[in-house]
């Protein structure tokens, strides 16, 4: 066992506000570390705000106000977001700090050092108007390829497709409004290829969940890896490079660095040293982090640490995507919803053991589903745990514990022998499994109270210490579930310690029950979760739309069906669906078909050399070449047509009315030709 343990949660961007897709992880994390703190190990919890880049340097501008000032604002508004969910960091810091600087030029110095930092021409749209290079997302213009209007510059929202921000039609920044210019800037670059070996092997050592390991040797340890441009030119918000003035370290280099600027934060509070926690074999690291930065974490990050000599990370736990009520979270259904306006509504103990009980370690995306979180938290919260205080407590307000353990035919002996168990979901990440344990014990507990019946025992005076011995097992058989729920409901832990006038220190608190000690006036731990309060957060959360939706952005986040019309009018059955072979097919040629004003003709790949050709209507809505190499969807058993200009084998599936307004169906990335849709 190492002597120590270091935990971070992402940083957090300093332009925006904490919501609950975001506290999936913080809280996750909070949990784990709580945990390691219970078991008495030696671990501390850092965090920051990541403040650096064109994003908060723009919001600044926007507001008239400095970027220091901006970003101090919301690292406080960040931290009460935390605090009001009982997220305790040992430092929350900011990647704004001289620490931070330190460290980034220690690691620069030492990627320099090992030759692996190279300088190249890279050509960037740039805003005349607003004096700045663009970052992809402040371009927009029509995508390319479908023709949506007002998208990004990275990727299109209706169609989904990725590209450059100067591929798009009639790009404007989104700064000034004015039509960005190309311009070129040297940048530089760290050459991670030359880490390749190390990395193959770092990836495959055990510190990444298998399904993560497989995709980076599937994806991107297959082949060179790309050198990772981490300098941008002034204008910039971030620490310009000592070595090369003018150019600034891009957010995401200092961005991880952050984690070891807000440990020396905290080493130089506590008189510790920086090397004792991460330049040490006995200190564990432990990041976690959501699936969507998984290569910043097990690619660049690794080799930056390595060139500099710090620790490697023990293991990088990455979660899945938060979505609510089986969708993305969304602003118009008013499921975005942020960390303070659901502190207005609820608990946060509800939120905090509902996350709990979803979070199993793995990858997958968890699901907040209003109607469960509502039942799950009333029955195994409420109705479970701490009913147990609630029927036992009170009858011994007078009497205090009884002098010795009663005979409670093995029930305190089975939950303390849990104990394990429930730790070891715990250090895996499986908190789900130990929410199941827990429960369990909770429902073993509960039958007890209900056979033993303390409040018919309370009607006779003669059954007093009956009732005492009833009322001590059933409030210790509480306490032990309180401990096992300590890392996941801290309040409802201190509670019970002062319910029973003794602390809860450690997870070994459970094996022992307490006995001949006062017990205070109970008073209610937990109230039951009312829908009406979910409700009415939700209603707070939607932003208002206009009337009518107008653009397809605005469409696609509503799931209202655009016209009036009954949807259904015809049922058909499951088997007269299977009739229609879909398969995902890849459009490998496309080009015009002069004789005929609506088509193109199309040739798709059905996977490996199977090839049909089809001939769209679709000309009036796409280029031929827009369409080579895009996945769209095919009625492979379609009767053959002949047609003048030859034999048409399938259709290519697409809405809209017709003409220029056609819009192809688009898989998601992942499908591959050939395979059939069900
Ligand atoms: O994705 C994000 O929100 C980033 N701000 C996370 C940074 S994590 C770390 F590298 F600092
Ligand atoms: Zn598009």
């Amino acid at each position: 066992m190492t002597q120590r343990i270091l935990v971070t949660s992402a940083l957090p961007y300093a332009n925006g506000p904490i919501h609950l897709g975001h506290l999936v992880e913080y809280l996750q994390t909070d949990i784990w570390v709580r945990f390691q703190k219970l078991r008495g190990r030696r671990c501390i919890y850092l965090c920051a705000d990541d403040t650096h880049g064109t994003a908060i340097m723009i919001s600044a501008r926007k507001e008239g106000v400095s970027e220091e000032d901006l970003i101090a604002r919301m690292q406080k508004a960040h931290l009460d977001d935390f605090t009001g969910f009982d997220i305790e960091f040992d430092n929350y810091g900011s990647t704004n700090s001289e620490e931070t600087r330190q460290i980034c030029q220690e690691v620069w110095a030492a990627l320099r050092k090992a030759d692996l930092v190279v300088e190249k021409e890279v050509t960037q749209l740039y805003d005349p108007v607003a004096g700045t290079f663009l970052a992809d997302r402040f371009v927009k213009g029509t995508c390319p390829y479908c023709k949506t209007p007002d998208q990004y510059g990275d990727n299109c929202e209706s169609c989904g497709r990725t590209y450059g921000p100067s591929d798009l039609i009639d790009p404007k920044s989104t700064l000034s409004g004015a039509t960005p210019e190309l311009r070129s800037a040297r940048h530089l670059f760290v050459s991670i290829e030359k880490l390749h070996g190390f990395l193959e092997q770092w990836t495959q050592s055990g510190s990444l969940q298998p399904e993560v390991a497989n995709y980076l040797k599937g994806h991107f340890l297959n082949q060179p890896l790309l050198d990772w441009d981490i300098s941008r030119p002034a204008p910039y918000f971030g620490f310009e490079i000592p070595d090369s003035p003018g150019n600034y370290w891009y957010v995401w280099f200092d961005a991880p660095i952050g984690y070891i600027g807000s440990t020396l934060q905290w080493c130089k509070r506590h008189g510790e040293r920086l090397d004792d926690w991460w330049r040490n074999p006995q200190t564990e690291i432990h990041h976690f982090i959501g699936k969507d930065i998984t290569y910043f974490h097990t690619l660049f990050w690794p080799a930056m640490l390595k060139t500099a000599g710090f620790n490697l990370p023990a293991k990088v736990h990455i979660h899945g995507f938060l979505t609510v009520n089986g969708q993305k979270m969304s602003k118009s259904r008013g499921t975005f919803v942020r960390a303070a306006t659901y502190l207005k509504h609820l608990d946060p103990a509800y939120l905090r053991y509902y996350y709990a009980s979803k979070l199993t370690g793995g990858v997958e995306d968890i699901d907040l589903n209003l109607d469960e979180f509502a039942a799950k938290v009333n029955a195994d919260l409420v109705g479970n745990v701490v009913n147990l205080a609630a029927r036992t407590a009170k009858f011994l307000a007078k009497t205090g514990l009884s002098p010795e353990y009663p005979d409670d035919g093995g029930l305190f002996a089975q939950a303390a022998a849990d104990g394990d168990a429930i730790a070891a979901a715990y250090d895996e990440g499986d908190y789900n499994r130990a929410m199941r344990l827990v429960l369990a014990a909770g429902d073993r507990a509960n039958q007890f109270i209900e056979r033993s019946a303390p409040w018919n025992l309370a009607k006779d005076p003669g059954k007093a210490r009956q009732l005492q011995d009833v009322s001590t097992i059933g409030l210790n058989l509480f306490r032990q579930l309180a401990i096992y729920l300590a890392p996941v409901l801290p309040r409802l832990a201190r509670q019970t310690g002062e319910l029973m006038n003794q602390p809860i220190t450690g997870w070994d608190d459970a094996k022992t029950p307490l006995v001949g000690k006062p017990v205070r006036r109970y008073e209610h731990m937990m109230v039951r979760l009312r829908r009406e309060q979910v409700d009415a957060m939700i209603e707070e959360s939607r932003e208002k739309e206009p009337a009518v939706e107008t653009t397809p952005a605005a469409a696609q986040d509503s799931d209202a069906p655009l016209k009036a019309e009954p949807l259904v009018e015809n049922y058909i059955s499951i088997d007269e669906f299977a009739k229609v072979d879909l398969r995902i097919a890849r459009i490998v040629a496309a080009e015009d078909v002069p004789e005929a004003k609506k088509l193109l003709k199309l040739t798709l790949s059905l996977g490996g050399d199977v090839r049909r050709t089809v001939f769209a209507g679709i000309k009036a809505a796409y280029k031929p070449e827009q369409l080579v190499g895009r996945l769209v969807v095919c009625v492979v058993n379609l009767a053959p047509r002949q047609m003048k200009f030859g034999l048409s084998e399938g259709m290519v599936l697409a809405s809209g009315p017709g003409g220029s307004e056609v819009y192809l169906l688009s898989p998601d990335a992942g499908a591959k030709p050939g395979e059939r849709i069900h």
